[in-house]
């Protein structure tokens, strides 16, 4: 759910934005302003003020910007909404791929610092908060399921584990995770592609086993348990962390931030 205080700005947005039609001049007038959201975005939450006002402002002038363009006649004047037919399937190949390459290249981009040091200070913060005891990680084995760019796999290594796999779907984020690894002379860490929906491991293999943000990437997340469940060693600690439906201001925003890609996404098909 929508953040409710942005809700109604956030709708004249959206209906502003279908209003400009399917041009071509349409979809670069709506491309042109999700850089400009995004920064706000990050802007307004990277600072200590109450982000929710100036967002508002924000939606209000973009929407005035969408209602003025389209008086303009430069898009498409008195347009009708977007043509249902024209948008179909957002992905034309399996969701695996789209989200392992989005996340490969979004991973591979980490910085340094990000990589070897925020992540392992992050996990122990987590591990912390969660009152979980990994005194005997020297003798523990630890599956990172779904690993993207291995910061988690080489977080545990960090934090003393015996040993670390990190797997995922993606070929890019392993690629990079590899280069990282034996740049920095890890040992005892490696890289599978693999899907968690069918894991090359026997039974009770792991003594840890830790997904973040994984499952609700695929196609099914009780298939993705059970296979986590079926390597983990009986007694041994299992990290599972999914989003879903997380609402509030951020989520709301790039739920908004989604629906003009879409429409950008569907005019562009229109306009071939
Ligand atoms: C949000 S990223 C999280 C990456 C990593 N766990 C982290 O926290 O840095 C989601 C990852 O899940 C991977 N993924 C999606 N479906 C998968 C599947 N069926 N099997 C293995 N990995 C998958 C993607 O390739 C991507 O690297």
């Amino acid at each position: 759910m929508i953040e409710p205080s942005i809700e109604v700005s956030s709708k004249a947005l959206l209906d502003a934005s279908n209003r400009l039609g399917s041009k071509r001049l349409a979809s670069f007038t709506r491309a042109c302003v999700i850089p400009l959201i995004f920064d706000s975005m990050e802007r307004a939450f990277g600072t200590d003020k109450e982000p929710v006002g100036e967002i508002n402002s924000l939606l209000e002038l973009l929407a005035d910007y969408f209602n003025s363009a389209g008086r303009s006649g430069i898009c498409e004047p008195g347009a009708a909404s977007i043509p249902a037919e024209i948008g179909g399937s957002e992905f034309s190949e399996p969701v695996e791929n789209v989200t392992g390459n989005h996340y490969g290249r979004l991973f591979s981009a980490f910085s340094t610092e990000s990589f070897w040091q925020e992540t392992v200070h992050l996990l122990k913060t987590r591990l912390d908060r969660n009152g979980i005891d990994i005194t005997n990680i020297g003798q523990m084995k630890v599956l990172d399921a779904g690993c993207g760019g291995g910061r988690y796999t080489v977080a545990w290594r960090q934090l003393g584990a015996k040993a670390a796999v990190g797997v995922d779907i993606s070929s890019i984020g392993l690629e990079s995770a590899r280069k990282r690894v034996t740049d920095n002379n890890l040992a005892d860490i490696e890289f599978q592609i693999a899907s968690v929906l069918e894991l090359p491991f026997p039974d009770n293999s792991f003594e840890i086993v830790f997904s973040n943000g994984v499952l609700h990437h695929t196609v099914d997340w009780k298939a993705g348990i059970s296979e986590l469940v079926r390597v983990l060693k009986p007694g041994g600690l299992g990290w599972l962390y999914l989003i879903e439906n997380p609402g509030g201001l951020f989520w709301g925003l790039i739920d908004v931030l989604r629906e003009l890609m879409r429409m950008r996404i569907r005019n562009s098909r229109a306009c071939r």
